[in-house]
């Protein structure tokens, strides 16, 4: 294996980077750079001008960019916060933050990287929106493989590989993405260290068990106004992961960038769908259209660059593997509806314990439900759904985010969020034969959110629902 600076870490040997290529260019700094990182880090605005001193020249990036063979992205857990590894990724985002603040418009820095999410994920630009469809998941890939990748050359490090946050294993935001003077860090968080995601957004077998992409990653636009049919991962772990968090990670896409964390909630969402991708049966959509559909980012060169689809599929194509494919499913505790109905389990089974999702039969089948987005109360707290048939005691069936309104990417505030949902066989029954059922919604309180609006229990009118295997 090839011997890097970092398994020699050393200050001084690195200070001979100091004043090297773009690290010169102080005098681009200033009023740009510093209004962009206050709107989106407030209270503690804080310069990331000692970090140009890692900065590679554009000699040893080339070089090292020319070195790149296949890496390993690991679980962030397993990287002590004094190991070699981990520091690579402290001073790479720091390096790119400084960037930002010397020439704002730097393709190689913090803020053009969170941008471009902003732009393609925010609905900000018309037509730009890659969440709540089958784009969500190649488009998050490429941007995730630039990013890697622009860590790496402005270290000049070929072998950085991006770190994943294995949530699933490790419910609280790990200690990497912490830190008082840290570039890992982002002061707009609503969560406080230490605090762990509630387990009932991490129901992974509920993610991975679809066998079609579309349920599993996404379908179509369906139409002009966008109306848009998410993947069960997308509506479920993805968004009320993001809206835990809070801050700019969880309160709008058009800031979630920003945050560090970012990469590591979708270097592991990520890691899913290569995960789901290993299992026996899956197999991606043959449509030409969209195997052919290309995502436009800049390189780490800072050109522009297009890669497909069809390039995104494979991430060993793409120069990068997983240290393992395994997804823990942490135990639910089924939530029970308020009031008068209790619902009972029907997501979860319990002796899957830690295993691999792989292989998994929780005996439900996948709803398409489609609501109309103005009956759904907007709150960026997650919803639980109960299901079940008129007069009887409903199910739990998941708890999601279905972010239902314009903040969720909808041309048209009344257009409609279709969400898909995994319910018991018998339930699917009820459904195929025409019973009446009653959808209840109830959000969970997350302390990164503000209070929920509604108090309680509501019914969900107009919904209607689609079966599939
Ligand atoms: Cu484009 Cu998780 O956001």
């Amino acid at each position: 294996m090839m011997k890097n600076r970092y398994m020699n870490y050393s200050p001084s040997r690195r200070g001979l980077l100091l004043g090297t290529g773009a690290a010169a260019t102080g005098a681009a700094l200033g009023f740009g750079g510093n209004l962009v990182a206050r709107q989106f880090d407030v209270d503690s605005y804080r310069a990331w001008k000692e970090y140009e001193q890692y900065e590679a020249s554009p000699e040893a990036a080339a070089e090292a960019m020319s070195k790149r063979g296949l890496v390993t992205r690991k679980s962030i857990s397993t990287l002590p916060l004094d190991s070699d590894e981990y520091m690579m990724f402290k001073e790479a985002v720091g390096v790119m933050r400084a960037r930002s603040e010397r020439d704002i418009l730097h393709p190689g820095g913090w803020i053009s990287h969170a941008t471009n999410h902003g732009l393609y994920c925010s609905s900000a630009v018309s037509g730009l929106q890659v969440h709540w469809s089958w784009y969500f998941l190649p488009w998050h890939r490429a941007f995730l493989y630039y990013l890697e990748r622009a860590l790496a050359s402005a270290i000049a490090e070929p072998n950085f590989a991006l770190p994943y946050w294995d949530v699933s294993s490790n419910l609280e935001l790990p200690a990497q993405y912490w830190g008082d003077d840290s570039p890992m860090s982002d002061t707009s968080r609503g969560i406080d260290q230490g605090d762990k995601v509630p387990a009932e957004v991490l129901d992974m077998n509920a993610c991975l068990k679809p066998v079609d992409f579309q349920t599993f990653g996404g379908f179509a636009y369906t139409s002009d106004d966008q109306e848009f049919t998410d993947g069960v991962l997308e509506t479920h772990m993805h968004n009320c992961v993001h809206n835990w968090v809070g801050g700019n990670l969880g309160n709008s896409f058009l800031t979630s960038g920003f945050d560090p964390a970012f990469s590591g909630h979708h270097g592991n969402i990520d890691r899913m769908w290569a995960s789901w991708s290993a299992m026996e049966g899956r197999e991606h959509p043959d449509d030409e259209g969209w195997l052919n559909t290309a995502f436009q980012f800049d390189n780490w060169e800072g050109k522009l660059e297009q890669i497909t689809i069809r390039e995104l599929l494979n991430t060993e194509e793409l120069g990068y593997k997983f240290d393992t494919l395994d997804v823990v499913q942490p135990e639910i505790a089924t939530p029970e509806l308020r009031g008068e109905a209790v619902g009972h389990a029907v997501t979860v089974d319990h002796s899957q314990g830690t295993a691999i999702a792989n292989n998994i039969d929780t005996g439900r089948r996948y709803v398409k439900l489609e609501v109309n987005r103005s009956t759904w109360p907007f709150s960026l707290n997650p919803s639980r759904v109960f299901l079940g048939v008129e007069g009887e005691t409903p199910d739990y069936v998941t708890s999601i985010a279905p972010l239902p309104n314009i903040l969720g990417g909808a041309k048209r505030p009344n257009a409609h969020v279709n969400t898909q949902v995994a319910v018991s066989q018998e339930l699917a029954e009820a459904i195929d034969a025409g019973k009446k059922i009653v959808c209840y919604v109830e959000y969970i309180q997350y302390k990164s959110q503000r209070p929920v609006p509604v108090d309680g229990v509501f019914e969900l009118e107009d919904i209607n629902f689609t079966l599939r295997a």
